[in-house]
């Protein structure tokens, strides 16, 4: 891995903006000192995303993820530790020290393979227009995309016969072995071939926008409709979703997803300004990619078609889902007309039907599993029993206790059946906010640290004791200490302690994001936390046993830190704090 010095890493970080980055993604607002807006890792209705300007740090209340802009690109993003460092470097116009560029022969050959497939989406874009593809574009025009659609999802074509994806990248022995490898070319009996000809061609992006695959379509009719890239190191099926990347962001803001079958339909969506379909690759829809849909909204609407088939594949998502569902999460299901798909819909009815079946023709989940269930078990008697028997067993795959037993009553209210509870997992999701380490935190002391790492300069004026103060945890402690003498060594006063620590302790990242986000700790509050402390800590002194000078000294001290502490008391009563 490349190995930056601290000093680069430094200087990339004072030159980055922190609220720029998040901004792109979160709606911010201004609130204390810092800003608040709708946490990008978790749903929630309000604000608990706290993005501290000041000290380049960010928090969330709610789920407990935290840190600075590195850790954003990491978590949000999905670079790694060194692409982050590299795209931030760039876009404040540093040059990449020459010793970390140098990279191994595997992240060479990784940057390399995701240049190829942009360059191979872009010159599919361009054969479109090209007169060879007028066929394509033609095809296009009929199917009602317009050129804003065509260039901002990269669609493009790819001319019949061999040769195409040759005449981009040339055909040394190298080049056609990159080109096998990222799924352009397959390799026969007589040496390399272009996997799509004469097909219209849907750029397929990974999370982070960078293009991974494709899809091709024929022109009119024949076998197979879509041929799509082959697995490859960076084309997973199982993990995509078309669309995702482009639409994250109106699905956050307009807290609308719907998930469709194919390409084709996530497009007819975008062009009726409904930009907030997402679409398996051909597949049916697993866990990974029903997490994903979960984290980015919490009413999804899955649609099908009413067709055996869509009944079908409604039911295995259902499946795959029920480990998932959460009593905060109401996703929905959608049966179409028999024959239809929600491109020819928009194409007939227009967006604003389409919107009002959304809305008003999807059922909630629990419905559509009675229903399956009563359709699967049949009548009668025996039928009842059937229903009981494949309910039990697919409640045992829930995780949400509360959800659970609210279903197990419809269930039981249905057949007339109670049911048996074989239960094997029931082991709930842990949030995430339980960090443990925060959790154990005492609250005195929790206050105290975070009044320090949002003000800098009150490290400068602790009393000497404060060096001594008993704090309970050990990695808190040391990061404490560690502080003071950052202090020490601190050539000016520009030092902001809760940044500096966050290079030096990137594990503790997350903690010193909270503090740094945590309520402003006002000037009294930091004044009486700061008399708790040395009170606790004359306690404790005491508790050994000191000779009697020393317990005379601390018992005066102790009556002084009283008195001040009740004073700042009056103070608080009398501002209202
Ligand atoms: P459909 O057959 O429903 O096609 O396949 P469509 O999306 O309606 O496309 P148009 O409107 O006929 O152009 C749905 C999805 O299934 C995958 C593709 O991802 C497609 O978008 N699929 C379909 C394949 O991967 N291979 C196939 O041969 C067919
Ligand atoms: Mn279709």
């Amino acid at each position: 891995m490349a190995n930056f010095s601290p000093s680069f890493l430094d200087e990339v970080l004072s030159r980055t903006d922190l609220v720029e980055i998040i901004a792109r993604h979160v709606e911010l607002k201004k609130s204390g000192s810092n800003m608040m807006g709708l946490c990008p890792f978790h749903n929630e209705k309000s604000p608990s995303f706290s993005v501290s300007a000041d000290k380049q740090l960010y928090y969330c209340f709610g789920c407990g993820k935290g840190g600075g802009p590195f850790q954003f690109l990491i978590e949000h993003d999905g670079y790694s530790f060194p692409e982050a460092v590299e795209y931030l470097a760039e876009k404040v116009g540093m040059e990449v020290p020459q010793d970390a560029q140098r990279q191994t022969g595997d992240e060479a050959r990784e940057k390399k393979a995701y240049e190829m497939l942009v360059r191979a989406s872009e010159a599919m874009s361009r054969a479109l227009t090209a007169p060879t593809g007028s066929k394509a574009a033609e095809y296009l025009k009929q199917r009602d995309l317009p050129a804003s659609i065509i260039r901002d999802y990269g669609i493009g074509y790819v001319p019949d016969g061999y040769g195409f994806m040759n005449k981009v990248f040339g055909s040394d022995a190298r080049t056609n072995a990159q080109l096998e490898a990222i799924g352009l070319l397959f390799k026969g009996d007589h040496g390399y071939g272009d996997r799509f000809r004469d097909r219209l061609m849907f750029t397929i992006r990974d999370r982070r926008g960078r293009v991974v695959g494709f899809g091709g379509r024929v022109l009119g009719t024949g076998e197979p409709k879509y041929l799509n890239s082959p697995e490859t190191n960076w084309f997973h099926k199982s993990d995509l979703l078309y669309g995702f990347s482009e639409h994250r962001d109106c699905i956050r803001k307009s807290k609308q997803l719907v998930v469709v079958e194919g390409y084709m339909d996530v497009l007819a969506l975008a062009t009726h300004d409904l930009k907030f379909g997402l679409a398996p690759l051909g597949t049916a829809i697993g866990e990974r990619q029903i997490r994903e849909i979960f984290r980015l909204c919490d009413s999804p609407v899955f649609s099908f078609d009413g067709d055996r088939a869509g009944r079908q594949a409604a039911w295995r998502a259902l499946e795959r889902m029920m480990p998932l569902l959460k009593a905060e999460l109401t996703p929905r299901f959608l049966y179409l007309p028999e024959g239809e798909d929600p491109d020819s819909l928009l194409k007939t009815e227009g967006g604003q039907a389409f919107q009002s079946r959304l809305a008003d023709e999807s059922k909630p989940v629990l419905e559509t599993w009675l229903l399956g269930l009563k359709n699967l078990a049949g009548q009668g008697a025996d039928g009842r029993a059937r229903m009981a028997k494949k309910a039990d067993a697919m409640l045992a795959t829930m995780t949400d206790s509360y959800l659970r037993q609210a279903w197990q009553q419809e269930v039981e209210k249905a057949t007339g059946i109670s049911l048996q509870q074989q239960r094997r997992h029931v082991t709930a999701t842990p949030s995430p906010a339980a960090n443990s380490e925060i959790a154990e935190l005492n609250k005195i002391e929790d206050r105290f640290i975070s009044g320090l790492m949002q003000k800098t300069e009150r490290f400068r004026h602790l009393p000497d004791c404060a060096k001594n103060f008993f704090i309970g945890n050990d990695g808190v402690k040391s990061l404490y200490l560690r502080a003071f003498s950052i202090i020490a060594d601190a050539k000016d006063n520009n030092t902001d302690i809760a940044r500096q620590l966050t290079r030096e302790f990137p594990d503790s990242q997350t903690m010193i994001s909270r503090w740094v986000n945590q309520a402003t700790v006002q000037d009294i509050e930091y004044e009486s936390l700061l008399l708790d402390m040395e009170s606790n800590d004359i306690r404790w002194h005491l508790k050994r046993g000191p000779g009697l000078s020393e317990t005379v000294r601390l018992q005066k001290r102790m009556s002084e830190l009283k008195s001040q502490q009740r004073k700042l008391t009056e103070l608080l009563n009398e501002t209202g704090a």
